[in-house]
Parts: structure tokens; sequence; C-alpha cells
């Protein structure tokens, strides 16, 4: 007689909802969006069906179909680019004048900004180039005051990107400087040099004009430096560690959620993103299985939030 049937919690589907140990809920998502000047402005990314530039208006109409979501996070799109990503900490850039417009309509919505250079710098990188180099502690001055005009603006969470150290310090430092204590930081602690970017680069214009970004960004083959990354990130003063990508990363959000007692978000970043639309080939009913089960493993894995740009399909499909 066999006695153990593990499938006795399987056979109904009520009993399986009721067992099921890890739950994905829109509330666990944060939503990027890419913010462009001007107004009606809906363009598509074309490696990446389904997501949009938008004008700060449609960012507003389209929030109303956001369901359940309750933090997004800002890109810009400037109108210029130059060296040193001067559009980036302009009083009236587009991020910062987004920040304004949805705080308004939107109360208890979580404003999060991306802190990085790559997409307002005529070069792409990420930071301050000295000849051919990222000049980590100049990159430091502009990162604070980039962080300094979006909670001037209004941000919730600023969401360092760029990669140099010590870069949690500097902006954690400058904020409460200016009494901006409340504004939190969600890091993006462990990113790594992936291939996976590729469609993002797109929608920002951010191809790197020379060289890569592996002076900056973690080599994929490690996974120790990773936590040391986390860790000095939290040392620093990070509210939220970030992992990024997620999907090919799952044993470092596994291994952060062991070892630190922190919030920890994961990226399923641009790539990730458009190898399940390529995968479902226009199914809906595909597409939608295959996000479900991407997300729930991200959770499963230890992602206490994930920034996916399936954030409103996942509003629609479980609310
Ligand atoms: C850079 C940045 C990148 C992403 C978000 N911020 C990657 C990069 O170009 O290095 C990638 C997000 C995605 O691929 O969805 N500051």
């Amino acid at each position: 007689m066999q006695a153990v049937r593990l499938r006795r919690l399987r056979e109904k589907e009520f009993i399986r909802d009721w067992v099921s140990e890890t739950a994905l809920h829109p509330k666990h998502i944060i939503l990027p969006y890419f913010v462009i000047e001007g107004r009606n402005i809906k363009k598509e990314i074309r490696s990446m069906p389904g997501v949009y530039q938008l004008s700060i208006d449609n960012v507003l109409k389209d929030l109303k179909e956001a369901y359940g979501i309750k933090a997004i996070l800002l890109f810009g799109v400037p109108k210029t680019k130059d060296a040193i990503g001067s559009e980036s900490y302009k009083k009236n850039g587009v991020v910062q004048k987004a920040i304004k417009a949805i705080k308004k309509k939107c109360k208890d919505l979580i404003i999060m900004t991306d802190v990085c250079l790559c997409g307002y710098t005529s070069h792409g990188h990420c930071g301050i180039v000295r000849g051919k180099r990222i000049d980590n502690d100049e990159t430091l001055k502009i990162l604070a005051k980039i962080a300094l005009s979006h909670a001037e603006a209004g941000a919730d969470f600023v969401a360092p990107s760029a990669m140099m150290d010590g870069q949690v310090k500097a902006i954690r430092h400058a904020l409460d400087k200016k009494g901006f204590r409340d504004v939190g930081i969600l890091a993006y602690s462990a990113k790594y040099a992936s291939n996976f970017y590729g469609p993002f680069r797109e929608a920002l214009d951010s191809v790197p004009q020379f060289g890569d970004r592996k002076s900056y960004q973690m080599d994929f083959r490690n996974a120790e430096e990773a936590l040391r990354e986390i860790k000095q990130d939290i040392d620093e003063g990070a509210d939220i560690v970030m992992i990024k990508p997620a999907l090919a990363y799952l044993d470092i959000i596994h291994r952060a959620k062991e070892k630190f007692n922190i919030p920890i978000a994961a990226y399923n970043v641009s790539g990730e993103y458009s190898m399940i639309k390529e995968a479902s080939g226009g199914d809906k009913t595909r597409e939608r299985n295959l996000a479900i089960e991407v997300l729930t493993s991200i959770k499963r894995s230890g992602a206490d939030f994930i920034i996916s740009y399936f954030g409103k399909e996942v509003g629609k499909w479980l609310c």
C-alpha cells in the first residue's frame, strides 16, 4: 500500500491553490516607464513589443490601467545628450516634471527613479569619461545631484544604477544634508554586465559608443562578489537591494535572501521580457503562462519585489 501520496494535495484545483507556497501579487511588481518630452507621444520600442516611450500625459493615462500596481520606476529620455549628462539633474528635466505631475494625480503611488547617466550622455556610458576610463569619484558627484533633483521633485525612492563604488553613500549623504531623510534608496547592488540589456538600450538610445560596461558592472562568472556588493550597499545605507538581471541569476537572489535581512528586488530585464514575447509568438495565453511562471520563479527564489515590463498585464491577469 502506498501511504505517502503527494498527489493527494495536487488532485483538485482549490486544494492546489490552498497549499501553494508562493503568491504573486501586483503589489510585488514595480512597473518601469520610459518618459519622453512632448505631448501625446506613444512610441513603441521595436525590440520590446508592448513597451513604449510615453510623454507625461500618456503615462498618466496608462497608470489608470495599472491595476494593483503600487510602485513605478521612471527612466528619462532627454531632449539632448552631452558628455556629462547635464539634462539628468535639471529642475525641469523630463523625469523631474514627470514626478511632479504623477504625484499630483496619484498621491499614494510610490515613485522610484533610476539614477544613472547612460541615458543622458553622448558616449552612452554610466559615468564621466576621462580618457577611456570611467571616473568613479567624479561620477558620484553627478549621481548625488541627480538624486537630489528627483527628491526635490517628490520621488519616494531613488535607484542608483551606475555601479560606481560608493554611490549609495554619496547619495544618502547628499539627501540627508538637504533634509530628505525619508527618501529611500533602492540600490542596484548586484548588477551584472549582461547581454540581456540590449532592448533597453534601444529604448534609451544608450549603447556605449566605445568599449563596454565591464569595468563597472559585474562579471557574470561571480557570485561571492555579488554578496560583497550587496553587503557594501547595506552598510552604505540602502533600504532595498537589487539583483539584476533576474532569470539567469536566481541563485544570486536565493543566496542574498538567505544571507541578508533586507527587502530584495530583482529586475526582470528587457531581454528577458523580449524572450518571452518571442517564445509566445503572439499567442496571448502562452505569453501569460510563461510570464507568470517566470515571475513566480523569481519570487520563489527569494525576491520580495520584481521590476517587470509585464506589470500592467500582471495586474489584469491577477486582479
Ligand atoms: C543602466 C541601466 C540598464 C538597465 C537599467 N538601467 C542597463 C545598461 O544599459 O547597462 C537595464 C534594464 C533592462 O534591460 O530592462 N543604468
